[in-house]
Protein backbone atom coordinates (compact mmCIF):
# COMPACT_ATOMS: atom_id res chain seq x y z
CA UNK A 1 0.00 0.00 0.00
CA UNK A 2 1.84 3.41 -0.92
CA UNK A 3 -0.12 6.76 -1.16
CA UNK A 4 0.58 9.35 -3.82
CA UNK A 5 0.27 12.82 -3.08
CA UNK A 6 0.32 16.40 -5.81
CA UNK A 7 3.28 17.85 -5.31
CA UNK A 8 2.91 21.76 -4.80
CA UNK A 9 1.16 24.44 -2.60
CA UNK A 10 -1.84 23.57 -0.55
CA UNK A 11 -3.09 23.30 2.63
CA UNK A 12 -3.79 19.64 3.50
CA UNK A 13 -0.70 18.48 1.41
CA UNK A 14 2.06 19.16 4.23
CA UNK A 15 -0.21 17.60 6.84
CA UNK A 16 -0.89 14.43 5.30
CA UNK A 17 2.68 14.23 4.79
CA UNK A 18 3.59 14.41 8.01
CA UNK A 19 1.31 12.36 9.44
CA UNK A 20 2.25 9.71 7.00
CA UNK A 21 6.07 10.06 8.46
CA UNK A 22 4.65 10.37 12.08
CA UNK A 23 3.42 6.93 11.16
CA UNK A 24 5.43 4.79 8.79
CA UNK A 25 3.06 4.78 6.19
CA UNK A 26 4.50 4.72 2.73
CA UNK A 27 4.45 7.17 0.04
CA UNK A 28 5.82 9.25 -2.51
CA UNK A 29 5.36 12.80 -3.93
CA UNK A 30 4.37 13.01 -7.70
CA UNK A 31 3.23 15.57 -10.34
CA UNK A 32 -0.38 15.34 -11.71
CA UNK A 33 0.22 18.60 -14.01
CA UNK A 34 3.14 15.98 -15.73
CA UNK A 35 2.04 14.43 -19.02
CA UNK A 36 2.81 10.74 -17.65
CA UNK A 37 1.64 11.01 -14.05
CA UNK A 38 -0.73 7.60 -15.07
CA UNK A 39 2.57 5.80 -15.11
CA UNK A 40 3.92 7.71 -11.99
CA UNK A 41 1.17 6.64 -10.08
CA UNK A 42 1.51 2.44 -11.19
CA UNK A 43 2.84 1.56 -8.04
CA UNK A 44 0.36 3.51 -5.84
CA UNK A 45 -2.76 2.64 -4.97
CA UNK A 46 -4.07 6.34 -3.48
CA UNK A 47 -4.22 9.50 -4.87
CA UNK A 48 -4.46 12.50 -2.65
CA UNK A 49 -4.83 15.78 -4.35
CA UNK A 50 -6.09 18.67 -2.71
CA UNK A 51 -7.01 20.54 -6.04
CA UNK A 52 -8.13 24.32 -5.20
CA UNK A 53 -10.81 26.56 -7.01
CA UNK A 54 -8.43 29.31 -7.64
CA UNK A 55 -5.38 27.39 -9.30
CA UNK A 56 -5.98 27.41 -12.82
CA UNK A 57 -4.16 24.41 -13.67
CA UNK A 58 -6.14 22.17 -11.04
CA UNK A 59 -9.77 23.61 -12.79
CA UNK A 60 -8.84 22.32 -16.16
CA UNK A 61 -8.36 18.55 -15.18
CA UNK A 62 -7.85 17.82 -11.25
CA UNK A 63 -11.47 16.27 -11.25
CA UNK A 64 -11.07 14.41 -14.48
CA UNK A 65 -7.97 12.77 -13.16
CA UNK A 66 -9.31 11.86 -9.59
CA UNK A 67 -12.64 10.51 -11.77
CA UNK A 68 -10.62 8.77 -14.12
CA UNK A 69 -8.56 7.00 -11.45
CA UNK A 70 -11.39 6.03 -9.31
CA UNK A 71 -13.33 4.64 -12.45
CA UNK A 72 -10.68 2.27 -12.64
CA UNK A 73 -10.15 0.97 -9.37
CA UNK A 74 -7.41 3.43 -7.46
CA UNK A 75 -8.73 5.28 -3.97
CA UNK A 76 -8.51 8.69 -4.42
CA UNK A 77 -9.33 12.17 -2.33
CA UNK A 78 -11.28 13.85 -3.18
CA UNK A 79 -13.24 11.13 -4.66
CA UNK A 80 -16.56 11.49 -7.15
CA UNK A 81 -19.63 11.94 -4.70
CA UNK A 82 -17.33 14.25 -2.49
CA UNK A 83 -16.02 16.88 -4.84
CA UNK A 84 -17.88 16.63 -8.85
CA UNK A 85 -20.14 19.71 -7.25
CA UNK A 86 -16.95 21.51 -5.51
CA UNK A 87 -17.38 25.25 -6.30
CA UNK A 88 -20.42 24.54 -8.04
CA UNK A 89 -23.40 26.13 -6.16
CA UNK A 90 -25.68 25.14 -9.16
CA UNK A 91 -24.66 21.41 -8.66
CA UNK A 92 -25.36 21.78 -4.95
CA UNK A 93 -28.63 22.73 -5.40
CA UNK A 94 -29.58 19.57 -7.80
CA UNK A 95 -28.18 17.30 -5.14
CA UNK A 96 -29.14 18.77 -1.95
CA UNK A 97 -32.94 18.91 -3.40
CA UNK A 98 -32.74 15.51 -4.68
CA UNK A 99 -31.44 13.99 -1.08
CA UNK A 100 -33.64 16.97 0.55
CA UNK A 101 -30.61 18.63 2.10
CA UNK A 102 -32.10 21.87 3.90
CA UNK A 103 -30.63 23.53 1.71
CA UNK A 104 -31.84 27.11 1.23
CA UNK A 105 -34.60 27.48 -1.34
CA UNK A 106 -33.05 28.67 -4.55
CA UNK A 107 -33.82 29.02 -7.91
CA UNK A 108 -31.72 28.69 -11.33
CA UNK A 109 -32.90 29.82 -14.38
CA UNK A 110 -31.41 28.92 -18.31
CA UNK A 111 -33.94 31.20 -19.95
CA UNK A 112 -34.05 34.96 -19.47
CA UNK A 113 -37.42 35.23 -20.28
CA UNK A 114 -38.25 32.71 -17.45
CA UNK A 115 -35.81 34.43 -15.14
CA UNK A 116 -37.35 38.33 -15.82
CA UNK A 117 -41.26 36.82 -15.06
CA UNK A 118 -39.78 35.07 -11.72
CA UNK A 119 -38.15 38.44 -11.14
CA UNK A 120 -41.13 39.70 -11.96
CA UNK A 121 -43.57 38.28 -9.19
CA UNK A 122 -41.29 37.13 -6.42
CA UNK A 123 -40.79 39.19 -3.14
CA UNK A 124 -37.46 40.66 -2.21
CA UNK A 125 -34.67 40.66 -0.84
CA UNK A 126 -33.16 37.52 -2.46
CA UNK A 127 -29.19 36.26 -2.54
CA UNK A 128 -27.46 36.18 -6.26
CA UNK A 129 -24.85 33.86 -6.41
CA UNK A 130 -22.21 32.83 -8.91
CA UNK A 131 -22.56 28.91 -9.27
CA UNK A 132 -18.51 29.58 -8.18
CA UNK A 133 -16.30 31.39 -5.81
CA UNK A 134 -15.00 30.99 -1.97
CA UNK A 135 -14.92 33.59 0.61
CA UNK A 136 -18.76 35.08 -0.64
CA UNK A 137 -16.86 36.75 -3.26
CA UNK A 138 -19.65 35.80 -5.84
CA UNK A 139 -22.21 36.28 -3.67
CA UNK A 140 -24.73 39.18 -3.38
CA UNK A 141 -27.72 40.67 -2.33
CA UNK A 142 -30.64 41.88 -4.43
CA UNK A 143 -32.86 44.31 -2.65
CA UNK A 144 -35.47 44.70 -4.91
CA UNK A 145 -36.73 44.12 -8.80
CA UNK A 146 -34.87 46.57 -10.84
CA UNK A 147 -31.88 44.93 -9.36
CA UNK A 148 -32.56 41.59 -10.37
CA UNK A 149 -33.67 42.75 -13.79
CA UNK A 150 -29.84 44.30 -14.22
CA UNK A 151 -28.32 40.77 -12.76
CA UNK A 152 -30.66 38.94 -15.44
CA UNK A 153 -29.80 41.53 -18.10
CA UNK A 154 -26.13 40.97 -17.17
CA UNK A 155 -26.61 36.89 -17.16
CA UNK A 156 -28.15 36.78 -20.48
CA UNK A 157 -25.95 39.47 -22.13
CA UNK A 158 -22.12 39.87 -21.24
CA UNK A 159 -21.61 37.67 -18.65
CA UNK A 160 -20.14 38.04 -14.70
CA UNK A 161 -16.24 38.12 -14.56
CA UNK A 162 -15.49 34.90 -11.84
CA UNK A 163 -12.72 38.06 -10.57
CA UNK A 164 -14.67 41.21 -9.57
CA UNK A 165 -11.66 43.34 -9.29
CA UNK A 166 -12.87 46.41 -7.31
CA UNK A 167 -15.31 43.99 -4.88
CA UNK A 168 -12.26 41.80 -4.41
CA UNK A 169 -9.66 45.24 -3.80
CA UNK A 170 -12.43 46.68 -1.50
CA UNK A 171 -12.58 43.27 0.53
CA UNK A 172 -9.09 43.56 0.95
CA UNK A 173 -9.23 46.66 2.35
CA UNK A 174 -11.32 46.17 4.44
CA UNK A 175 -9.69 43.23 5.92
CA UNK A 176 -6.15 44.77 6.44
CA UNK A 177 -8.29 47.72 7.99
CA UNK A 178 -9.93 45.79 10.43
CA UNK A 179 -6.36 43.79 11.11
CA UNK A 180 -7.24 40.28 9.83
CA UNK A 181 -4.52 40.62 6.78
CA UNK A 182 -1.36 42.65 6.17
CA UNK A 183 -0.75 46.10 4.17
CA UNK A 184 1.23 43.49 1.77
CA UNK A 185 -2.50 41.80 0.49
CA UNK A 186 -3.70 45.38 -0.91
CA UNK A 187 -0.97 45.73 -2.44
CA UNK A 188 -0.91 42.41 -4.12
CA UNK A 189 -4.66 43.18 -4.83
CA UNK A 190 -3.90 46.54 -6.27
CA UNK A 191 -1.86 44.49 -8.71
CA UNK A 192 -5.06 42.88 -9.47
CA UNK A 193 -6.66 45.76 -10.86
CA UNK A 194 -4.87 45.55 -13.72
CA UNK A 195 -3.72 41.82 -13.85
CA UNK A 196 -6.63 39.34 -13.09
CA UNK A 197 -5.98 36.02 -11.43
CA UNK A 198 -5.25 33.24 -14.19
CA UNK A 199 -8.24 31.44 -13.02
CA UNK A 200 -10.62 33.96 -13.67
CA UNK A 201 -9.03 33.54 -17.55
CA UNK A 202 -9.62 29.91 -17.24
CA UNK A 203 -12.95 30.03 -15.92
CA UNK A 204 -14.24 32.47 -18.93
CA UNK A 205 -17.18 34.29 -18.41
CA UNK A 206 -20.33 33.44 -16.35
CA UNK A 207 -22.92 33.31 -19.08
CA UNK A 208 -26.42 31.90 -19.41
CA UNK A 209 -27.59 31.25 -16.35
CA UNK A 210 -28.72 32.79 -13.69
CA UNK A 211 -28.66 31.84 -9.80
CA UNK A 212 -30.84 32.98 -6.95
CA UNK A 213 -31.44 32.08 -3.18
CA UNK A 214 -34.04 32.88 -0.69
CA UNK A 215 -32.49 35.36 1.20
CA UNK A 216 -32.07 34.36 5.05
CA UNK A 217 -32.51 37.32 6.90
CA UNK A 218 -31.62 38.16 10.81
CA UNK A 219 -28.45 35.91 10.46
CA UNK A 220 -24.97 37.52 12.74
CA UNK A 221 -22.42 34.64 11.60
CA UNK A 222 -23.32 31.45 9.59
CA UNK A 223 -22.01 28.01 11.61
CA UNK A 224 -19.78 25.68 9.44
CA UNK A 225 -19.51 21.65 10.18
CA UNK A 226 -16.98 20.03 8.42
CA UNK A 227 -17.39 16.42 8.16
CA UNK A 228 -14.89 13.75 7.82
CA UNK A 229 -15.99 10.26 7.93
CA UNK A 230 -17.52 9.78 11.61
CA UNK A 231 -15.98 12.82 12.71
CA UNK A 232 -17.30 16.33 13.12
CA UNK A 233 -15.65 19.65 14.28
CA UNK A 234 -17.38 23.28 13.83
CA UNK A 235 -16.65 26.88 14.05
CA UNK A 236 -19.09 29.92 13.48
CA UNK A 237 -17.78 32.97 11.23
CA UNK A 238 -19.50 36.42 12.09
CA UNK A 239 -20.94 38.80 9.40
CA UNK A 240 -19.06 41.79 8.02
CA UNK A 241 -19.50 44.80 9.48
CA UNK A 242 -23.27 46.16 7.32
CA UNK A 243 -23.08 42.94 5.86
CA UNK A 244 -24.87 39.67 5.84
CA UNK A 245 -22.11 37.72 4.15
CA UNK A 246 -19.90 36.05 6.82
CA UNK A 247 -17.67 33.30 5.17
CA UNK A 248 -14.49 34.66 4.28
CA UNK A 249 -15.06 37.51 6.98
CA UNK A 250 -12.12 36.59 8.86
CA UNK A 251 -13.98 36.88 12.23
CA UNK A 252 -13.74 33.53 13.85
CA UNK A 253 -15.63 31.93 16.55
CA UNK A 254 -14.17 28.80 18.13
CA UNK A 255 -16.12 27.54 21.49
CA UNK A 256 -18.11 25.05 21.36
CA UNK A 257 -21.11 26.83 23.46
CA UNK A 258 -21.31 29.16 19.94
CA UNK A 259 -22.44 25.88 17.29
CA UNK A 260 -25.86 24.65 17.86
CA UNK A 261 -25.82 20.90 17.53
CA UNK A 262 -28.69 20.73 15.28
CA UNK A 263 -26.30 21.32 12.68
CA UNK A 264 -23.52 19.07 13.42
CA UNK A 265 -26.35 16.37 13.62
CA UNK A 266 -27.78 17.39 10.25
CA UNK A 267 -24.35 17.65 8.92
CA UNK A 268 -23.84 14.06 9.68
CA UNK A 269 -27.19 12.86 8.26
CA UNK A 270 -26.53 14.55 5.11
CA UNK A 271 -23.49 13.44 4.82
CA UNK A 272 -24.61 9.96 4.85
CA UNK A 273 -26.98 10.25 1.84
CA UNK A 274 -24.60 12.03 0.25
CA UNK A 275 -21.68 9.02 1.06
CA UNK A 276 -18.98 12.14 1.11
CA UNK A 277 -14.92 11.65 2.66
CA UNK A 278 -15.31 15.01 3.33
CA UNK A 279 -17.27 17.92 3.20
CA UNK A 280 -17.94 21.43 5.07
CA UNK A 281 -21.58 22.42 5.95
CA UNK A 282 -22.27 26.28 5.69
CA UNK A 283 -25.62 26.79 7.88
CA UNK A 284 -27.48 29.57 8.55
CA UNK A 285 -30.85 29.83 10.44
CA UNK A 286 -34.39 30.90 9.44
CA UNK A 287 -37.32 32.72 10.98
CA UNK A 288 -38.16 30.00 12.86
CA UNK A 289 -34.70 29.67 14.44
CA UNK A 290 -34.21 26.31 12.18
CA UNK A 291 -30.65 25.37 10.35
CA UNK A 292 -30.58 26.20 6.66
CA UNK A 293 -27.94 25.13 4.61
CA UNK A 294 -26.22 27.43 2.33
CA UNK A 295 -23.05 25.31 0.66
CA UNK A 296 -21.41 22.79 0.60
CA UNK A 297 -17.56 22.11 -0.11
CA UNK A 298 -14.78 19.79 0.86
CA UNK A 299 -12.12 22.42 0.54
CA UNK A 300 -11.59 24.10 3.39
CA UNK A 301 -8.21 26.48 4.50
CA UNK A 302 -6.61 24.10 7.39
CA UNK A 303 -5.26 26.70 9.49
CA UNK A 304 -8.23 28.55 10.49
CA UNK A 305 -9.46 25.24 12.12
CA UNK A 306 -6.22 24.53 13.67
CA UNK A 307 -8.43 26.53 16.79
CA UNK A 308 -11.32 24.41 16.96
CA UNK A 309 -11.35 23.09 20.72
CA UNK A 310 -12.39 19.43 19.92
CA UNK A 311 -14.62 17.41 17.74
CA UNK A 312 -18.00 15.39 18.20
CA UNK A 313 -18.03 11.65 17.44
CA UNK A 314 -21.17 10.26 15.07
CA UNK A 315 -23.11 9.17 18.55
CA UNK A 316 -22.81 13.15 18.97
CA UNK A 317 -20.38 12.78 21.93
CA UNK A 318 -18.87 15.60 22.30
CA UNK A 319 -14.31 15.13 22.56
CA UNK A 320 -12.58 17.71 23.83
CA UNK A 321 -8.83 18.31 22.91
CA UNK A 322 -6.64 18.56 20.40
CA UNK A 323 -7.20 16.30 16.69
CA UNK A 324 -5.87 15.64 13.10
CA UNK A 325 -8.40 15.58 10.51
CA UNK A 326 -5.86 15.29 8.38
CA UNK A 327 -4.62 12.14 9.61
CA UNK A 328 -8.46 10.98 9.57
CA UNK A 329 -8.66 11.36 6.33
CA UNK A 330 -5.23 9.69 5.96
CA UNK A 331 -6.52 6.33 7.93
CA UNK A 332 -10.06 6.81 5.66
CA UNK A 333 -7.96 6.11 2.33
CA UNK A 334 -5.78 3.36 4.15
CA UNK A 335 -9.35 1.25 5.85
CA UNK A 336 -10.60 1.30 1.79
CA UNK A 337 -7.44 0.16 0.62
N1 LIG B 1 -29.47 32.48 1.32
C1 LIG B 1 -28.75 33.16 2.20
N2 LIG B 1 -29.36 33.91 3.17
C2 LIG B 1 -28.62 34.60 4.06
N3 LIG B 1 -27.28 34.63 4.07
C3 LIG B 1 -26.62 33.90 3.14
C4 LIG B 1 -27.34 33.13 2.16
N4 LIG B 1 -26.45 32.53 1.36
C5 LIG B 1 -25.23 32.90 1.81
N5 LIG B 1 -25.33 33.72 2.87
C6 LIG B 1 -24.20 34.33 3.60
O1 LIG B 1 -23.21 34.67 2.62
C7 LIG B 1 -22.00 33.96 2.86
C8 LIG B 1 -21.40 33.47 1.55
O2 LIG B 1 -22.28 32.59 0.88
P1 LIG B 1 -21.86 31.18 0.32
O3 LIG B 1 -23.00 30.69 -0.49
O4 LIG B 1 -21.43 30.31 1.43
O5 LIG B 1 -20.67 31.54 -0.66
P2 LIG B 1 -19.09 31.31 -0.60
O6 LIG B 1 -18.86 30.13 -1.47
O7 LIG B 1 -18.49 32.52 -1.17
O8 LIG B 1 -18.72 31.03 0.82
C9 LIG B 1 -22.36 32.84 3.82
O9 LIG B 1 -21.25 32.59 4.64
C10 LIG B 1 -23.55 33.39 4.58
O10 LIG B 1 -23.12 34.16 5.69
MG1 LIG C 1 -19.60 29.39 2.01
Amino acid sequence: MKIAFHIGSSDFNPRWIKYCIANNIPFKEVNCYDGDIIEQLSDCDILMWQHHQSHPKDILFAKQLLFALEQTGKIVFPDFNTAWHFDDKVGQKYLLEAVNGYLAPSWVFYEKDKALSWAKETSYPKVFKLRGGAGSQNVRLVRNKSEAYRLIKKAFGKGFNNFDRWRAFKERFRKYSEGYSPFLDVLKATVRLVIPPAYSKVMGKEFGYIYFQEFIPGNDSDTRIIVIGDKAFALKRMVRKNDFRASGSGSIRYAKSEIDERCVKMAFEINEKLNAQCLAYDFVFDGENKPVLVEISYGFSANAYDKCEGYWNKQMEWCEGAFDPYGWMIEMMIKKD
